[in-house]
């Protein structure tokens, strides 16, 4: 029997010194709006643009290590998976990212936004 294998679909957003370092940037797809966050590390993280708690702008909020603060009511958000750090509790979407020299490409066929995790690069679902 022959498997299927799906091939990893990356659409180009832009270049990482498009994100301000610590900051963010919104791209706006038609699932919503995804913010990309750029560490201080030069790492990417791509979340859904809305907390879990009240679908606050996680991009108007301060990123601090691999994290995000809302600006709404102070939840803490793990860049890399969109979970909310104790005692809250929830999650928002997050996008696969791939960045190469300084280009920034997401894997929007694989986010599952909305309802926290990717189909498909970590596991989550
Ligand atoms: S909406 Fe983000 S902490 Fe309330």
């Amino acid at each position: 029997m022959d498997s299927i294998v799906m091939e990893t679909v990356w659409t180009q957003v832009g270049s990482i010194d498009d994100i301000p370092v610590l900051g963010s940037r919104v791209v706006r797809t038609p699932d919503g709006d995804i913010a990309l966050f750029r560490t201080a590390l030069d790492e990417v993280f791509a979340l859904e643009d809305a907390c879990p708690h009240k679908q606050g702008p996680l991009s108007q909020g301060i990123v601090h290590g691999r994290r995000v603060t809302c600006p709404l009511h102070n939840w803490v958000i793990e860049l890399a998976t969109g979970e909310a750090v104790a005692p809250d509790e929830g999650r928002t979407g997050h996008v696969p990212v791939r960045v190469e020299g300084r280009s920034v490409s997401l894997a929007l066929g694989e986010a599952k936004l909305s309802r926290g995790g990717c189909r498909k690069a970590c596991g989550h679902v």
